[in-house]
């Protein structure tokens, strides 16, 4: 079938990719247009596994091109995937105007019967603000909410555990349920303000399990247990499962924290106080500090004039994604107390004012007083630490994602710590 898919951030471009890959012919669309020139050269502009592979496959087949804006993009195609940003707004709520804009922009030029394909998250009723952006009455809005991960995000896209499509019209969702014929999962169809439920309910559920996770981590500490061994013992509980069950120094990235703050907001305009979720949201914030005042603890009470190696940025590993990342969050708040950060990333991402980047994980280490890993890249597990510690003024180690060797590292000379590790 012809797609077009609108946004080639780290969704739409997974999803383009994708779609040409289930082969399906697709043509791209971005409003930026260096992007644009440098997929069409089979340059991908995210660190995303498999994704580049596909990208220049269905370049080579012609199955694949990106073009610079969306009406270019639409007119001889029979689905429209959106794929835009929804930042937060200023009070919490999600802002739709990216939305609203790109539907303003293809409007006037889709064929009649054209299924146009949400795949933003969305708060409830967004269906119809496309429908009126669009200003067409002849063709089909359909909710179709995307649960990929970055860091796997080919992956999830050709194997998701179920695919979602919300819809007012039977023979739209049929059709949208066609293009996906290829996978083989469950498909939940139901009616579009459910369907941007489910996206909305999903990731506030996940964000719960990490709170939770982080709050007994907490609890760990306070009672002399290993949360390691806690989480090991509750994952085997078949209805608890170990997913998102990993302490660490919060949630973060694109997608947890303005989704969680729009369900707050969601249900708040609807007349219901999601108190559950306000407190999942601030165990979170807490969590962020928490780290920060163990570090400050360790390193003898004053961050001041202190220098610190900070390994990872990224919100989580295997991506360059760097939005609402809790490392930077910490980061930011080590720096506000005075502490001289210099940090690493496998990304090697650049441009930071409060704090500078080594090149590589040891040199981040030089004359440093403690040692602080905020996201688990497996090369922080594996690395020589009697190597770092030579090249440390003293020997401390925070540990927020549980990915160094307690053992290793006190037999390598450190005192260590470790987010739901007493002592
Ligand atoms: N990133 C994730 O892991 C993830 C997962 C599931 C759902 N989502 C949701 O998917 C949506 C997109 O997220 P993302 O992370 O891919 O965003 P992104 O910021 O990485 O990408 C958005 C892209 O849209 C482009 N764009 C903006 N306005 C446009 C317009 N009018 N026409 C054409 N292109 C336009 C931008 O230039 C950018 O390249 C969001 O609603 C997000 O909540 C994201």
């Amino acid at each position: 079938m012809r797609v077009a898919v609108i946004g080639v951030g780290y969704v739409g471009l997974t999803t383009a990719a994708c779609l040409a890959h289930l082969g399906h012919e697709v043509i791209a669309a971005d409003v930026v247009e260096d992007k644009v020139n440098a997929l069409n050269d089979g340059r991908i502009p995210i660190v995303e596994e498999g994704l580049e592979d596909l990208v220049q496959t269905g370049l080579e087949k012609g199955l694949l091109r990106f073009v610079h804006g969306s009406d270019r993009a639409v007119p001889e195609v029979d689905f429209v995937f959106l794929c835009v940003p929804t930042p937060q707004d200023e009070d919490g709520s999600a802002d739709l105007s990216y939305v609203e804009a790109a539907a303003a922009t293809i409007g006037p030029h889709l064929r009649p019967e054209t299924i146009v394909v949400n795949k933003s998250t969305v708060p409830v009723g967004s269906t119809h603000v496309v429908e009126r952006a669009l200003q067409r009455d002849d063709v089909f809005v359909v909710s179709n909410p995307e649960f990929l991960r970055e860091g796997s995000a080919v992956h999830d896209f050709l194997n998701p555990d179920r695919i979602v499509v919300g819809a007012d019209s039977a023979t739209a969702a049929i059709k949208v349920t066609e293009l996906f014929s290829a996978i083989r999962t469950a498909v939940v169809v139901t009616d579009p303000p459910t369907a941007e439920t489910i996206k909305y309910a999903s990731n506030a559920f996940l964000a719960t399990k990490v709170s939770f996770v982080n709050a007994m981590a907490n609890v760990c500490e306070a009672v002399g247990a290993n949360v390691r061994d806690v989480v090991l013992g509750m994952g085997y509980d078949k209805r608890i499962g170990s997913a998102f069950l990993a302490p660490g120094p919060g949630w973060g990235g694109s997608c947890f924290p303005k989704d969680s703050q729009a369900l707050v907001s969601i249900a708040e305009q609807a007349g219901y106080d999601f108190g559950l979720l306000r407190g999942v949201i601030d165990v979170n914030r807490a969590q962020h500090q928490r780290v920060v005042d163990r570090l400050t603890e360790m390193v003898g009470g004053s961050l001041a004039g202190q220098r610190i190696a900070a390994w990872g940025l990224t919100f989580k590993a295997r991506t360059d994604d760097l939005r609402d990342s809790p490392a930077l969050e910490v980061i930011k708040r080590l720096t506000d107390a005075g502490a001289c950060v210099t940090a690493y990333d496998p990304t090697h991402p650049s441009g930071f004012e409060s704090f500078s980047v080594a090149g590589d994980a040891l040199s981040a280490c030089d004359d440093a007083v403690a040692l602080v890993v905020l996201t688990e890249w497996d090369e922080f597990r594996w690395i020589d630490l009697g190597k770092a510690r030579a090249r440390m003024m003293a020997h401390r180690i925070y540990d927020t994602r549980n990915v160094i060797d307690p053992l290793a590292a006190r037999r390598a000379g450190f005192t260590f710590a470790a987010v739901g590790l007493a002592g």
